[in-house]
C-alpha cells in the first residue's frame, strides 16, 4: 500500500507587525497582560489590497512546491483549510487553484477551525493511501485581523489572533520507514458555541449585515476562553498519547512536537504532562499569535528552516479548537 510523505514545506506571513503595545490604541489591554496570559508579543496583519487569504496560501504553496522540486502541474489535489475564506463561497481553494493555473484539478475546502490543517493532512493521507492521488498540496491560511472585535469588548479574543499561511506537499512513497504513520481526528459539537462566529448564519431571519446584527455582535468571534483552555489541555495530551499508543511509541520517542499555537500556557502544560524537554516543542506564538489552521504548517516550516527537523525524526502534530475539534498526526520524517 502506498504511504504518504511530506516532501516540501512553506509558509508566508504578512510584513505588517502588530505589537501588543500597538493593540493598546484600540482597546484597554497591556503588553504585560498579553504576554503573561498567552505568551504573545506580536502578530502579523495582512495589508488590504496587497494580500488575500488565497494569495498568502499561494505564496506558501509555491515555496513548499519549490522545496519538493515540483511544479503546480505535478499536484493532483488541493486540500485547503481555513475559517476565514475570501468569499462566503466558493472557497479560497478555488482562488489558489486559479492562481497556480491548475485548471481541472480537484480542490477541497476544509473548515474544522484550529484543527483544520491536521484534518486536511488526514484527508490527503487517505487519498494517497487509497491510490487515488499521488501528490497533494495541503494548506492552512487565515486572515483573522478583519473579523476580530478590536474594542475593549473583544479584547480577550482580539489579542490572540494573527494572519498567515502555511503549506506542505504530500507525496506517495513506497518507503515504509518514512511518512505519515497515523492521523486521529475528533469532534464534540456540544461545545459549538464556546468558540464561534454566528453570522452570516443561513438560518437567521436576515443574513445581511444589518445594523441590528452588527450591534448584537453576531459577526464577532465569541469565545468562552476558560472552557476552551480547560478542554484544550486535556484533549491535546489525549490525542498525542492516542497517536503514540497506536504506533507503539511513548512520549520519550518524540523528536519534535508541533502543537497548534493556541496559547503558550497550553503548550507548556502539555509539554510538562508528557515530560518533554523544552527544545522538543515548537513555539512561535510569541511572534505570530494564533493563526488557527495556519499555525501548524507555519511552525513546521519554520522548524524545518531552522534545521530542527532531520531525516528519521519522529514528529507529532496536535491541535485543538472550535467545534470542539482535536486531532493529531504522527510521522517519521
Ligand atoms: O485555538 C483555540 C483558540 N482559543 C484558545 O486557545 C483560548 C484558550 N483560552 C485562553 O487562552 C485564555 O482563556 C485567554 C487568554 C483568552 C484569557 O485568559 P484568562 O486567564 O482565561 O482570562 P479571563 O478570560 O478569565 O479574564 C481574566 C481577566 C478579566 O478581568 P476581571 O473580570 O477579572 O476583572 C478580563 O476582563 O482579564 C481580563 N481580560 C483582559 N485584560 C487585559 C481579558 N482579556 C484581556 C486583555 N487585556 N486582552
Amino acid at each position: 500500500m502506498p504511504h504518504a510523505r511530506i516532501t516540501g514545506v512553506g509558509y508566508y506571513v504578512p510584513e505588517q507587525v502588530v505589537t501588543n503595545n500597538d493593540l493598546t490604541q484600540w482597546m484597554e489591554t497591556s503588553d504585560e497582560w498579553i504576554q503573561e496570559r498567552t505568551g504573545i508579543q506580536e502578530r502579523r496583519y495582512f495589508t488590504y489590497g496587497e494580500e488575500t487569504n488565497a494569495s498568502m496560501a499561494t505564496a506558501a504553496a509555491r515555496q513548499a512546491l519549490d522545496r519538493a522540486a515540483l511544479t503546480p502541474n505535478d499536484v493532483d489535489v488541493i486540500v485547503y483549510a481555513t475559517i476565514t475564506p475570501d468569499y462566503f463561497f466558493p472557497g479560497s481553494a478555488f482562488l489558489m487553484q486559479r492562481e497556480l493555473k491548475m485548471d481541472g484539478k480537484p480542490v477541497i475546502d476544509v473548515r474544522e477551525q484550529c484543527s483544520g490543517f491536521v484534518y486536511a493532512l488526514s484527508i490527503a493521507d487517505q487519498f494517497i493511501k487509497s491510490g487515488m492521488y499521488k501528490t497533494a498540496l495541503v494548506v492552512g491560511s487565515e486572515i483573522q485581523s478583519t473579523w476580530i472585535n478590536k474594542s475593549t469588548a473583544g479584547r480577550n479574543v482580539a489579542v490572540i489572533f494573527g494572519d498567515g499561511a502555511g503549506a506542505v506537499v504530500v507525496q506517495a512513497t513506497d518507503d515504509p520507514e518514512r511518512g505519515i504513520l497515523s492521523t486521529h481526528l475528533h469532534a464534540d459539537g456540544r461545545y459549538a458555541e464556546d468558540l464561534y462566529v454566528r453570522d452570516p448564519g443561513s438560518s437567521r431571519p436576515d443574513r445581511a449585515a444589518t445594523r441590528e446584527l452588527l450591534d448584537e455582535g453576531g459577526f464577532d468571534v465569541v469565545m468562552n476562553g476558560n472552557a476552551v483552555f480547560k478542554h484544550a489541555v486535556v484533549r491535546f495530551e489525549e490525542v498525542i498519547r492516542e497517536a503514540l499508543d497506536t504506533n507503539g511509541y511513548t512520549a520519550g520517542d518524540i523528536s519534535l512536537l508541533i502543537p497548534h499555537q493556541a496559547n503558550i500556557r497550553i503548550s507548556e502544560y502539555v509539554r510538562q504532562q508528557l515530560g518533554l524537554a523544552p527544545d522538543k516543542v515548537v513555539n512561535n506564538i510569541q511572534r505570530f499569535g494564533n493563526t488557527t489552521a495556519a499555525s501548524i504548517p507555519i511552525a513546521l516550516a519554520e522548524a524545518w528552516e531552522q534545521g530542527r527537523i532531520q531525516p528519521g525524526d519522529l514528529l507529532c502534530m496536535a491541535a485543538f479548537g472550535s467545534g470542539f475539534t482535536w486531532a493529531s498526526a504522527l510521522l517519521r520524517w
